[in-house]
């Protein structure tokens, strides 16, 4: 078995498949140190630490994760909190900052005998219509080489080999892309409020998310094609502040930004999620926008469904659980991406926004500030995958 990229989603396969005695190598493009220490998501869903618990895979998220269930919203002149982790079905996140949750997984897979080729770039997938695909490779000093394997999984991303390699035809990609952008700020201070904080304003939408205690995540809508250097800290700060009405509501915690990115809202689904024998597994398999922090559980869910279906077919010569991988897994990634797009709408005006619309918005911000019913429908989607 051959796995394309050591992400949340290659690595809980990597794990889950090595428990169970099937052969496997994980093919990795960039540096062991540089997949350790990229930051990323950070919110667990309950279901995600379930999966992740099943497989003894849990033990440092329960040690360092923090329980987290309250988002509170800003509007022009309101401010209201869900308590979402008492609301639905009780569910609440884990806070385990990504890098921390990937680093677990390696050194587990690493320890159990797992191997991981780093600084190996798969070029291509060849032959994934037949029972011998082979993916082509880039090692770490240039040269070409190439790996044979029974099936092949792409866990490598958006941008990843598995994509590429699919021919015309093999698959839809079904896309939505509602033109919004977020610049991603990581910022070494710690949270400004004990809550999630959506900041819904007419210069645009500003977002805050805790990480650690030390390091916060900030959003703010940007224009679509802004490059994230020429927002200077001084303006980055102006905005946070104004768009989260710190006047009104308290100051932000400031401290120097140590990431930053643009992020297009972007979605796609790939349709089925298998060509032959080669499966497609979180980004590679679709591309969530951040607006609901799903990515990454949608990722460690598709993973185990996959995983245990290769043990079937690898261990007791059953392939149903291939067969139904894709059509198992599509009801989930959409469901995720209508709660993610709902969001969207919510949280900013989109370009050329009328009056009617703007309006719109604001009644259906006012009915979960005063709705039981459609704040227990928010948490159940909001934690749920
Ligand atoms: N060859 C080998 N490895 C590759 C290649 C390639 N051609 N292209 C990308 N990779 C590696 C990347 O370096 C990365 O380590 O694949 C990995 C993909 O990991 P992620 O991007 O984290 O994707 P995934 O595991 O699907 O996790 C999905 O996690 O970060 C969150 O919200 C984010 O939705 C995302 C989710």
């Amino acid at each position: 078995m051959v796995i394309l990229g050591a992400g949340p989603a290659g690595l809980v396969l990597g794990n889950v498949l090595l428990a169970h005695g099937i052969d496997c190598v994980i093919l990795e493009r960039a540096t062991r140190a540089h997949v350790q220490s990229r930051a990323r998501a950070g919110f667990l869903a309950a279901n995600t630490v379930r999966v992740l618990d099943r497989h003894g895979l849990g033990e440092g998220l329960h040690r360092r994760g923090q329980a987290h269930g309250t988002c509170e919203f800003r509007t022009e002149g309101c401010r209201f909190r869900l308590d979402y982790g008492s609301l639905g079905r009780g569910e609440q996140h884990t806070v385990y900052p990504q890098q921390e949750l990937v680093t677990d997984l390696l050194t587990r897979y690493l320890d159990a005998g797992g191997q991981v080729r780093f600084e190996t770039e798969a070029v291509a997938v060849r032959e994934a219509d037949g029972a011998r695909p082979r993916v082509e490779v880039r090692e770490p000093d240039g040269r070409p080489a190439r790996w044979q394997a029974r099936y092949v999984a792409g866990c490598d991303g958006r941008h990843g080999a598995a994509r590429r390699s699919l021919p015309a035809g093999a698959v839809r990609r079904h896309h939505r892309d509602p033109g919004i952008s977020w610049l991603g700020l990581l910022i070494e201070a710690p949270p400004s409020m004990d809550a999630v904080g959506y900041a819904v304003h007419e210069r645009g939408f500003a977002g805050h998310m805790a990480r650690t205690p030390e390091v916060t995540r900030y959003y703010l809508q940007c224009g679509r094609g802004e490059a994230a250097d020429t927002w200077s800290e001084e303006r980055i700060w102006d905005e946070l502040a104004l768009r989260m009405r710190a006047g009104e509501h308290g100051a932000l915690r400031r401290g120097p930004v140590v990431q930053r990115a643009v992020v297009d809202l972007e979605s796609d689904v790939l349709e089925p999620l298998r060509h032959g024998s080669l499966f497609l597994v979180g980004d590679a398999a679709g591309l969530l926008s951040p607006s609901a922090a799903k990515g990454a559980n949608l990722a460690v869910l598709e993973a185990e469904l996959l995983a245990v279906a290769l043990v079937d077919a690898l261990a007791h010569g059953d392939p149903r659980g291939l067969d139904g991988y894709s059509a198992r897994c599509l009801p989930f990634i959409w469901r995720a991406q209508e709660f993610s797009h709902w969001m969207i709408q919510l949280l900013h005006g989109s370009p050329g926004e009328t009056s009617f619309q703007q309006a719109l918005r604001c009644a259906r911000i006012e009915s979960l500030r005063t709705s039981r019913t459609h704040q227990d429908w928010f948490a159940e989607h909001y934690v749920g995958v």
